[in-house]
């Protein structure tokens, strides 16, 4: 962790930035794989987007192999690609100038997607996520399009630290799996096969009330309260749902293990909003200092 006056960011393993991600939860929930004494564990996040918790995970060797997915194309395009396209991604990255120019060329090919292959599709969202606002996919550049600004758009690529982090990844590609489902589906096509005693999952859904805003894909009403049967239907697995602090979700969950969470270790206000945290019958919560468990419901 790297701590700057009083905005503390996160140290990630992921090359992606993201919006909401959740990389601060690493040390807590390797604590609720050990407490849980799962044995060679198969960590799956099935709303994955930079799946900072994973990559940690796997990277430590805490978890012997992971499994991630997330409806979104480009993004599933970007972890296909660096696993299975390593070569020809890093020389896309070396070779490729970071301008405004390029960031014209990058969006038209996010824009035409079925114009294009998955290494181009996926470094094309490397390079958005990396020069655009917040990590946005859709968003608009840092600095502006006339970059006039104090930040440039190649403020957030720094291509050695990038490569490393890609390579390091990719070293552990024959024990990660990258799907591209919708997180329902998911769990019928590949969770309700996976071995109970052996798996651990964390659902991070999009937000209940910003969801909208921030990621490609958002969640209806109906479709968080389809999600909520699917997930309370995985009784007899490990697993944890995290989400916004909304009444609506506590309706929608409505069980005995929910508690109100913040995270520990930040002085920045905006990142220690208390959220939600559900878990599944069979989960053992671990005493902790890596978030504040602030009440039972
Ligand atoms: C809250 S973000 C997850 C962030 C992630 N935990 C991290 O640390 O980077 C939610 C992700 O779910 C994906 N998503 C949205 N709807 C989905 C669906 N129906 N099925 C699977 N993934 C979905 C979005 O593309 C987004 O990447």
């Amino acid at each position: 962790m790297i701590v700057m006056g009083v905005i503390i960011i996160p140290v990630t393993d992921s090359p992606l930035r993201y919006p909401g991600g959740k990389t601060q939860l690493k040390g807590f929930i390797n604590e609720l794989i050990q407490t849980n004494s799962i044995k060679d564990c198969t960590y799956v996040e099935p709303f994955a987007g930079g799946a900072g918790v994973a990559m940690s995970l796997l990277l430590t060797e805490k978890v012997q192999e992971v499994i991630i997915n997330d409806i979104d194309s480009s993004i599933y395009c970007f972890w296909k690609s660096i696993l299975e396209h390593t070569d020809n991604f890093i020389k896309l990255l070396e070779e490729t100038p970071v301008n405004i120019n390029e960031w014209y060329k990058q969006k038209y090919i996010q824009e035409n997607k079925d114009k294009f292959s998955v290494l181009e599709i996926g470094f094309s969202t490397f390079f958005l996520n990396r020069t655009n606002r917040s990590g946005i996919i859709t968003g608009g550049p840092i600095g502006g399009y006339s970059q006039h600004s104090q930040y440039k758009i190649d403020c957030r690529f720094n291509k050695k630290n990038l490569i490393k982090k890609i390579l390091k990844i990719a070293s552990y590609k024959k024990q990660i799996t990258v799907t591209n489902d919708d997180a329902s589906v998911f769990i019928d096509k590949v969770i309700k096969f996976l071995d109970k005693d052996k798996t651990f999952i964390f659902f991070d859904p999009p937000y209940y009330k910003q969801g909208k805003h921030l990621y490609t894909n958002f969640y209806t009403h109906d479709d968080h309260v389809h999600l909520s049967k699917k997930i309370l239907s995985l009784k007899d697995y490990y697993w944890i749902t995290t989400y916004d602090l909304s009444k609506e979700i506590m309706e929608i969950y409505n069980i005995k293990n929910q508690k109100i969470y913040r995270l520990n270790y930040s002085a920045n206000n905006k990142r220690k909003a208390a959220e939600l945290l559900f878990y599944s019958e069979r989960t053992t919560l671990p005493e902790t200092n890596h978030i504040e468990l602030i009440s039972n419901i």
